[in-house]
C-alpha cells in the first residue's frame, strides 16, 4: 500500500515536470526491427550527433555551438530500467507544437547506458531552427538515463 502510493507520487511529480516544459516527449520506449523509428520512416534525413564517450558507460552527445549571448531554454531528464538488454527509443520534440520565437545553437545530451551502441539524432529542426525533433537511440541496454540541454537565443 505504501508502495503503491509512492509510486503514485512518483508518477505525478514526472507528469509535473514534463508539463512544465514545453516539450512532446513519446517516453523511453523499447522498439524491435518492425518498430524502429527509421523503419516506420524510412524517409527521415537523420543528423548525427558527435559522441564523446566517458568513463562507465557514461556519454556526451553534442551538436551545434553555444555563441554570447545564449541561454538554456530547456532542460529535460528521464531515466527507466529493464530486466535485460532492449532496444529502445526515446522521440522528443521542442517546443511541443509548431515553432518558438528561440533560435537553437547547441543541444547537449548526457547519457549514461549499458551498451556502446547508442546514439542521438536530429529527426527534425535543429540548430540554426526555432524547433527540433530528437531522437535518442541504443541498442541491447538495460537502462537508460539521460539528461537534454537545449540552448539558443
Ligand atoms: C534485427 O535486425 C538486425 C540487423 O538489421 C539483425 O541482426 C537481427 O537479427 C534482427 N533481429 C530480429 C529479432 O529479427
Ligand atoms: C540498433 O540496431 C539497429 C538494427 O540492427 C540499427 O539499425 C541501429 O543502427 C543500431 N543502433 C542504434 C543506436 O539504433
Ligand atoms: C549555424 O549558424 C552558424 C552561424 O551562421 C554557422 O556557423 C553554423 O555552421 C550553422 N550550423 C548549422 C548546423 O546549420
Amino acid at each position: 500500500m505504501i508502495d503503491l502510493s509512492r509510486k503514485c507520487f512518483i508518477v505525478l511529480i514526472c507528469i509535473t515536470s514534463a508539463l512544465a516544459v514545453d516539450l512532446q516527449y513519446s517516453e523511453i520506449v523499447t522498439v524491435n526491427n518492425e518498430t524502429r523509428y527509421i523503419v516506420l520512416n524510412p524517409d527521415a534525413a537523420l543528423t548525427l550527433f558527435n559522441k564523446n564517450h566517458y568513463v562507465g558507460g557514461q556519454y556526451v552527445f553534442t551538436s551545434g555551438k553555444r555563441i554570447t549571448g545564449d541561454r538554456l531554454i530547456l532542460n529535460f531528464q528521464d531515466s527507466t530500467q529493464f530486466t535485460k538488454g532492449e532496444d529502445v527509443e526515446a522521440l522528443l520534440r521542442y517546443p511541443a507544437k509548431g515553432t518558438d520565437t528561440n533560435i537553437i545553437t547547441q543541444v547537449d545530451i548526457y547519457a549514461a547506458v549499458s551498451s556502446e551502441d547508442a546514439d542521438s539524432f536530429f529527426v527534425d529542426g535543429g540548430i540554426n531552427k526555432s524547433f527540433c525533433e530528437i531522437l535518442i537511440a541504443g541498442n541491447k541496454t538495460s537502462y537508460v538515463e539521460f539528461e537534454m540541454f537545449i540552448y539558443g537565443y
